[in-house]
Formats: C-alpha cells, sequence, structure tokens
C-alpha cells in the first residue's frame, strides 16, 4: 500500500510505479534527506507541534537508518517510489507511530528542494578543492617553465614570443574565476526551503529560522512558492561546471596539440598516456581526449535541465525530478576530470628545446623588431611596412629575421645598426615585455605568487 493509498481504489500500474520512482538514482540524496528529516522533527518537537517524546524517537531512529545505509544494511524499493517516502516508510516500520508523525508540516517539494542545495553546498566544495589542486600542479610547472621561450599563437600562427609559464598561468587565472564563481553559486544557494510546504507554507507555527540555522544555511526562502519552484541554484552550478569544463578541454586540446610530432613541446608521462592495440608506436593522449570529449556532457546536462524547467508554471511539477540526473552526471563527470587532469599535469615532461626551435621560426619578434624602429624613432605605421618588406624578404631567401646582415636590414631603413641583433633576440624580446601582466620572468612571478596566494585563501 502507498502513503498516498486512502484517495486510492486501485494498485499503482507496475510500469507506472516503474516510471515514476526516481529512487534508483535519488538514493545519492539519501544523507541529506536524513538530515533534513532531523532538522525539521526536533523544531516540530520543539515548537510543540509534536511531543518532545516523538520528536526523540525519530532522532533515534534516523539516527539508526543513517548507521545502517551507511553500513549498507539497508534496501531501497521502487514501490516507495523516492528516497522521501523509502526513508519515512523505514522509520515508521522500525518505530511506529512517531514515525507518522514526521511529515507534519512539511512535504516531499520543500524536502526534496532541501536535500538537492544540502548535496550541492557540498559537491561544491569538493570541486572547488580540485580546482585548486589542478591550479597548485599548473603552478608548478609554472615556476620550473619561466625562461622556457615558446611561440605565443594567434589564429593558431605563430604569433608572439611567451614563456610556458606565461601560458599555463593564463588557465591558472581562468580558474581563479571559476573558483569564485562556484563560491558565489554555494552562497546563493545557501537559503533554506524547508517548510515552504507543498507550495503554500503551513498552518503550524513552525520555525523556519530554527531549521535554516541547523542545517547550515543563511536564512529560510522568502518566499514559499519560490522555495518548491525554482532550480536556478541547480542551473547556476551547472553553468558554472560547463564554463568549467570549457577552459579544461581548452588546454586538453592544447595538450593533445603539444604532444603531437608535429609539435613535440611536451611529453606525457606513461601512466597518463595509453597505446593502441594495432600500431606499436603509438602513445596517445586519451586523458586529455576524454576530458574534451565529457566537456560535451556537461553542457548538455545544461541544456537538459534549462529546457525541462523552461515551460513549468508555479509550483512544484514532476518534470522537476529530472532535475537529479544531470546535476549528479555533471558533479560526477568534473569530479572525475579534475584530478587525473592534475595528474596528467604534474606529471607532463616540458621539452624547451622543441618549443625554443619553434619560437625559432615563424618571425616571432617580428613586431619586436618593429618596436625598434619606433623607438629610433619611425612611425609605427611606416615601421610596420619596413619589417613586412624584411619578412618577405626573408622568406624568398629562407631566412629569419636575426639572420638578416646589417647590410639587408638597412635596405629598408638606415636606422637599424649593431644593436639590433639584441633587439631581435627572443629570449630578450620575451623579457622586455615586462608590462603588467606580461611575460617577462617578473611579471610570471608575481603571477604565480597571486595564484599561490588564492590557492591558500581558498582553500577550506
Ligand atoms: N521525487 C520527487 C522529485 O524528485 C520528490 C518530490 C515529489 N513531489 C510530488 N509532489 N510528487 O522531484
Amino acid at each position: 500500500m502507498k502513503l498516498w493509498g486512502g484517495r486510492f481504489q486501485k494498485e499503482t500500474d507496475t510500469l507506472v510505479n516503474d516510471f515514476n520512482s526516481s529512487i534508483q538514482f535519488d538514493q545519492r540524496l539519501c544523507r541529506e534527506d536524513l538530515q533534513g528529516s532531523m532538522a525539521h522533527a526536533k523544531m516540530l518537537g520543539d515548537c510543540g507541534i509534536i511531543s518532545q517524546k516523538d520528536a526523540a524517537a525519530i532522532q533515534t531512529g534516523l539516527e539508526g537508518i543513517l548507521a545502517d545505509v551507511a553500513a549498507g544494511k539497508v534496501e531501497f524499493t521502487a514501490d516507495n517510489e523516492d528516497i522521501h517516502m523509502n526513508v519515512e516508510t523505514l522509520l515508521t516500520q522500525r518505530i511506529g507511530e512517531a514515525g507518522k508523525r514526521l511529515h507534519t508540516a512539511r512535504s516531499r517539494n520543500d524536502q526534496v528542494a532541501v536535500d538537492l542545495r544540502l548535496y550541492l553546498r557540498r559537491e561544491i566544495g569538493e570541486i572547488i578543492a580540485g580546482i585548486l589542486d589542478f591550479q597548485k600542479a599548473l603552478a608548478e610547472q609554472a615556476k620550473a617553465h619561466q625562461k622556457t621561450v615558446m611561440p605565443g599563437y594567434t589564429h593558431l600562427q605563430r604569433a608572439q614570443p611567451i614563456s610556458f609559464a606565461q601560458h599555463l598561468l593564463a588557465y591558472c587565472q581562468m580558474l581563479c574565476r571559476d573558483v569564485t564563481r562556484l563560491e558565489d553559486c554555494g552562497r546563493r544557494m545557501n537559503q533554506c526551503p524547508l517548510g515552504s510546504g507543498a507550495l503554500a507554507g503551513t498552518t503550524y507555527p513552525i520555525d523556519r529560522w530554527q531549521t535554516a540555522r541547523d542545517l547550515g544555511f543563511d536564512a529560510p526562502m522568502s518566499n514559499s512558492l519560490d522555495g518548491v519552484s525554482d532550480r536556478d541554484y541547480a542551473l547556476e552550478l551547472l553553468s558554472a561546471l560547463s564554463i568549467l569544463m570549457m577552459h579544461l578541454s581548452r588546454l586538453a586540446e592544447e595538450t593533445i596539440l603539444w604532444c603531437s610530432w608535429e609539435f613535440k613541446f611536451i611529453e606525457l608521462d606513461d601512466a597518463y598516456s595509453t597505446g593502441s592495440s594495432i600500431m606499436p608506436q603509438k602513445k596517445n593522449p586519451d586523458v586529455a581526449e576524454l576530458v574534451r570529449g565529457k566537456t560535451g556532457r556537461v553542457y548538455g546536462d545544461l541544456m537538459a535541465l534549462l529546457t525541462a524547467m523552461k515551460g513549468l508554471a508555479l509550483a512544484y511539477n514532476k518534470d522537476m525530478q529530472e532535475d537529479k540526473e544531470p546535476v549528479f552526471d555533471a558533479v560526477d563527470t568534473v569530479k572525475m576530470c579534475l584530478p587525473v587532469f592534475t595528474g596528467m599535469i604534474r606529471t607532463m615532461r616540458v621539452l624547451p628545446g622543441n618549443m625554443r626551435a619553434a619560437a625559432g621560426h615563424g618571425f616571432i619578434n617580428a613586431t619586436d623588431c618593429a618596436d625598434y624602429l619606433t623607438k629610433k624613432g619611425m612611425p609605427f605605421r611606416d615601421a610596420y611596412t619596413a619589417v613586412g618588406k624584411l619578412v618577405y624578404y626573408c622568406t624568398e631567401h629562407h631566412k629569419v629575421l636575426e639572420e638578416l646582415t646589417l647590410e639587408e636590414l638597412q635596405s629598408v631603413s638606415p636606422l637599424f645598426t649593431e644593436d639590433v641583433y639584441d633587439a631581435l633576440d627572443l629570449e630578450n624580446c620575451m623579457e622586455q615585455r615586462n608590462s603588467y601582466g606580461g611575460p617577462a620572468i617578473a611579471e610570471t612571478s608575481r603571477q604565480i605568487q597571486e595564484i599561490e596566494t588564492f590557492v591558500q585563501e581558498h582553500t577550506a
């Protein structure tokens, strides 16, 4: 017999039973469901809505269930549809009458909303810890490669000289914003829907501030309809996770390029690469490819929930049960990607010689050459044209700028003198880009310091 059996003359069709039930996936919320129920029962007792004796019996019963769940001794059933009804049924089986009083002044609608908020709040903390560790790994590699010159790219064409540190530190900055986005999301999420009831609050003299406080929320939600209807906190989290995955995916793509024979800027550790079943020579960057691939899943999770929510009249609709699987999937995916990607970055071998060789071709000091003439008085646009001519000359003669003789250089401008070779030296070119945020060693040192402080300050 269902909990709602009173109104019904027939049993639920077995197909409907399976279709309707969410216990297969929402049992993940068990701990939070018990936590919410404990706070609710205590409040009911403290407000005199149920007796203190019943409140105490419920408390003990719920603690027993929690212990048995942890020990793997509890089996949930689809007959009880979801985690909320499974727990309530189990409680009543165990403690009798008092168990039937737990659902006073409460609905599954506010119950599920509180469970999900509690659950996501905890997961956000774990994801942030994962990002911080990833940032640490990037900063460690950056520290070792402040002098490692590589070509910086635009349009995937060699553009200007940077260091490998500068490149990795760009990702560190993106990840700082991912962390603070998640923190913001956690802060906004931290309001308690419990006591919203089915949708319209309750006639019982409940204390919503007590339950909010007990569960570590900043305040009860202000509107009961909003409390049970809204899932924007889950959507906000999915958006933040999508952006995070987009960042990971870009670095994954670069890792894949960098370990190709065409680039060979890095070599992945054997423990973080895979072989081919047929081609004996292969060493594949599967980890990076999977991170890139799984990014699509997380975007899909966001779209699934956005779409599920878009047409729902207030307040609760069963469509909202579809919130859980995408949210769980996104959380699982991100939590799987972060540590494995961190390990891959930590263990990869950087090949500075190959980066330097790539930097030596592609005229990435052409801007510096134009700047040289500009600093000697030529207007920048004229200098740009003069160096363009030199680059063309070089391509015709299979040379790079620093290989041109002074005579060849002077053919486009008499301003060139012996000191031009210093100005064209790639290490100098990089080091002279010492404007705030640039790749010069002093600036990458400042950035590394900034990241280390950030990681420290955001570690729980
Ligand atoms: N399993 C449901 C969900 O996850 C809980 C809320 C059910 N409420 C209801 N009125 N059917 O959305």
